[in-house]
């Protein structure tokens, strides 16, 4: 069988990292890259440290609105497509580079897979949620990471193909946490403390676009006087420069770090703070509670876990979460057993 995967922004070359490395144990994957994050540190350094194999094609699409974005990638890929006629096509999460993969072999009737079905936020405001819930409905088979995920599917009346299987991104944690463990510098390199700083993200649009939300952000990060260490993807910082800055002599702005720095910066940090979905998740997985700066997630169980807070980007919302907010005892398990990808091969296999 011959599997094209699709992938573009930096989540997504994580959660193909595990799945990759199966797919390839019996069928042929032909990797294709749409080129929607393309500097060094938010798409070369995944590819190296994750060992995926070369994209066999980059589209080099780039960044652009949604519409010009999107449609260069289906322009792309229907190319793609044609040449290399697949059996299936598999499709990661909620980025425009999954609705134009998905929508390109949907019209030309080749079978889509979508990894991370059933992801709901219920607000179409966000570019994600219409991503999701457009290529679920064009999908043949449906790798649901949760419970939730299957039933929300349901709900909009897809039950077949459907398959719980795990998250992906807590298989890539728990096979590249010690790695990290054993290479990464970074806490020394920025003379970081176990425990001694909060780690930060800010991405989504709803944060960045919205000058107000962004400012309320952060000055909350100010505000805290907590040392805070901010990685800054570059939407946010192109956004920072238009907007007035409090003095910020508490936070360390760095640039994006490549994903086992990632998991080392996450795991000894007191707390994360972050709108990112992955990054949700990956306090949970590594046990650290997370603040998160959005109105509502996707991943509902760890904040029923009460190992995540949803507090928007309201400032004084945000500080009090830094203040006092603390994680339960215990956890559940609802993401799997850490072999999602083994799982997702075998379906396919079958
Ligand atoms: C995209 C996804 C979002 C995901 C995020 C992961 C969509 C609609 N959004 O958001 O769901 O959470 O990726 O990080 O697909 N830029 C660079 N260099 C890069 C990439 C981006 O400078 O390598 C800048 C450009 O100014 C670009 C902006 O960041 O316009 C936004 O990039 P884009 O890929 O459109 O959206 P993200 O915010 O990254
Ligand atoms: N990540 C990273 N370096 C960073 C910030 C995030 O490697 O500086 C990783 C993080 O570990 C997670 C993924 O990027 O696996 C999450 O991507 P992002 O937050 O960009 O997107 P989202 O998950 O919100 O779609």
């Amino acid at each position: 069988m011959k599997v094209i995967s699709i992938v573009g922004a930096r989540p997504q070359f994580v959660k193909a990292a595990p799945l990759s490395k199966k797919l390839r144990e019996k069928f042929t994957e032909v990797l294709v890259h749409t080129g929607q994050h393309y500097d060094p540190n938010m798409s070369e350094v995944f590819f190296k440290e994750l060992e995926i194999p070369e994209p066999d094609y980059n589209l080099g699409v780039g960044s652009g609105s949604h519409g010009e974005q999107t449609g260069k990638m289906l322009i792309e890929i229907e190319k793609v497509l044609t040449k290399e006629k697949p059996d299936l096509v598999l499709v990661y999460g909620d980025t425009n580079s999954t609705i134009a993969g998905s929508l390109a072999a949907a019209k030309l009737h080749i079978k889509v897979a979508h990894v991370e079905a059933g992801a709901r936020s219920f607000n179409r405001l966000l570019p994600e949620e219409i991503n999701r819930v457009v290529t679920d409905h064009l999908s043949d088979l449906l790798f649901c990471p949760t419970e939730t995920a299957v039933k929300n599917l349901e709900k909009e009346g897809i039950t077949s193909g459907v398959f719980k299987t795990g998250d992906v991104m807590y298989d890539a944690v728990l096979q590249f946490s010690k790695i990290a463990k054993q290479k990464s510098k970074i806490l020394e390199k920025l003379q970081l403390e176990t425990g001694s700083y909060l780690y930060a993200t800010v991405h989504r649009a709803e944060n960045t676009d919205n000058p107000k939300n962004l400012r309320s952000i952060i000055e909350a990060f100010s505000r805290s006087g907590e040392k805070i260490v901010f990685s800054v993807h570059p939407r946010t910082r192109k956004m920072l420069k238009e907007i007035e800055l409090p003095p910020l002599p508490n936070v360390m702005m760095i640039d994006p770090v490549g994903y086992l720095d990632n998991l080392v910066l996450e795991e000894n940090a007191r707390k994360i703070l972050t709108d990112s979905g992955g990054m949700q998740k990956e306090a949970y997985f590594l046990k650290v509670p997370c603040i998160t700066m959005r109105n509502e997630t996707e991943w509902v169980e760890t904040v029923k876990d009460g190992w995540n807070v949803l507090v928007g980007a309201d400032k004084e919302k945000i500080q009090k979460a830094i203040e006092q907010f603390k994680p339960n005892d215990k956890q559940s398990n609802h993401f799997g057993d850490g072999n999602a990808s083994g799982k997702i091969a075998a379906i396919l296999n079958e």
